[in-house]
């Protein structure tokens, strides 16, 4: 194991962006009185997304933020590798899977590719200073070996070529498509599916999908980006979190479907003054160090908690087909669909959804329309995925 320690060379200071700022506060109000320090993960996490990298700056200012002592966020930072205490490539920090299956796999041609192209030791900056890389263990692709991540994203089944050749896209600026580059959809067999065998409703699966959509794979967080769903919904950035859902219908109403993992959504709590920053020493850390808490008396002052915000309203340009009627034959059966009971199924009689082709049309301006209209079930449609289930039922009615 390397010594970890942070780099001899290091920024005069560091903040938060605003936005990011604002998210922190929203992270930290989540704890319960006395226990911010447990937001010191995400806290350093969101700072290495703004700057690549943990410095020193940004060690004061978590610990100053969550009043912690500084050495606390420092042991933090460096007994966890997935901080970097490094500069990283203004461009790219490439992380190359070097455990047993990938290196069976070819993984070394990957490692050195990266020392001939980038530098001839991990944690280097390349000479153009755009990229940096490291050999890390299993990233959990291991069907999909050898593999990379950049950024955010999984790049598989990879080989000296096809890796050199992202490294010439990002170079270039461009941000290739992450997932395999053997065409793979999934963990698939290479020679295709043996079993199983039904036609692909999607071009990608749900992780290339979203990192082609949202297209931040390398991109620096300053906390404006919108989220997934914020792009589905066509919300504002941020909205989702600032703004939780309520986490069922009122009494009387159908109960909500449950997610596949088993796990409600659950609403964050909004912050209260008592809950933000600013907490005096004796914090989670310190009490596992077998610390005494101690008090200084001298709590920062804590912000205001973010507001609520309100669901943005979607313009009715993004209104999908609606009927004033189902079409001769009477309306599909809705509740074929996954997710639809006969509240949902109703509601969406009165919007004037009547059909399995009318939802497996829309796009997702449409979907955020829909959703926004659909109150007490928001989310619901791309949670069970609405719109893939109703072209398969679309596709059955036309076969049969
Ligand atoms: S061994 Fe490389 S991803 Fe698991």
């Amino acid at each position: 194991m390397s010594l970890r320690r942070l780099h001899h060379e290091q920024p005069e200071s560091f903040a938060f962006t605003p936005a990011n700022a604002e998210w922190a506060e929203r992270q930290i109000a989540k704890y319960p009185e006395g226990r911010q320090a447990s937001a010191v993960i995400p806290l350093l996490w969101r700072a290495q997304e703004q700057e690549g990298w943990i410095s020193r700056p940004i060690v004061e200012t978590v610990a100053r933020m969550l009043g912690m002592a500084e050495i606390r966020v420092l042991e933090v930072a460096t007994f966890y590798f997935m901080f970097q205490l490094r500069p990283v490539g203004s461009v790219a920090h490439v992380q190359i899977c070097g455990t047993t299956p990938c290196m069976l796999c070819g993984s070394e041609a990957l490692v050195e590719v990266c020392k001939s192209r980038i530098a001839a030791k991990p944690h280097t900056l390349s000479a153009d200073g755009k990229f940096s890389w490291e050999e890390v263990e299993c990233l959990g692709a291991c069907s999909n070996a050898p593999m990379a991540q950049i950024g955010k994203d999984y790049y598989e089944d990879l080989d000296a070529a096809s890796f050199g050749k992202l490294l010439d896209a990002f170079a270039r600026g461009e941000v290739p498509r992450p997932g395999s580059a053997k065409g793979r959809f999934a963990s698939e067999p290479v020679s295709g599916l043996t079993s199983l065998d039904v036609p692909k409703v999607h071009e990608s699966n749900g992780s290339v999908t979203l990192a082609t959509e949202i297209g931040d794979t390398v991109k620096r967080i300053d906390g404006t980006e919108p989220t997934a769903s914020d792009l589905a919904l066509g919300r504002s950035a941020g909205a989702a979190e600032a703004a939780p859902q309520p986490e069922g219908p009122a009494p009387g109403e159908e109960p909500a479907p449950v997610a596949a993992d088993g796990e409600p959504d659950r609403p964050e709590t909004p912050a209260t003054e008592a809950e933000t920053i600013g907490r005096p020493e004796g914090t989670d850390l310190a009490e596992e160090a077998g610390a005494e808490p101690v008090e200084t008396g001298d709590a920062a002052p804590a912000p205001a908690a973010a507001e609520p915000a309100e669901p943005v309203a979607p313009s009715d340009e993004d209104k999908p087909e609606l009927l004033a009627d189902a079409r001769d034959g009477g309306p599909d059966d809705l509740q074929k669909i996954k997710g639809i009971g006969p509240k949902l199924e109703s509601l969406l009689h009165r919007l004037g959804v009547y059909h399995f082709d009318q939802i497996a049309s829309w796009s997702d301006r449409e979907i955020a329309w829909v959703d926004y209209h659909l109150e007490g079930f928001n989310g619901r449609i791309l949670r069970d995925d609405w719109v893939a289930q109703a072209k398969a039922l679309t596709a059955d009615k036309g076969d049969s």
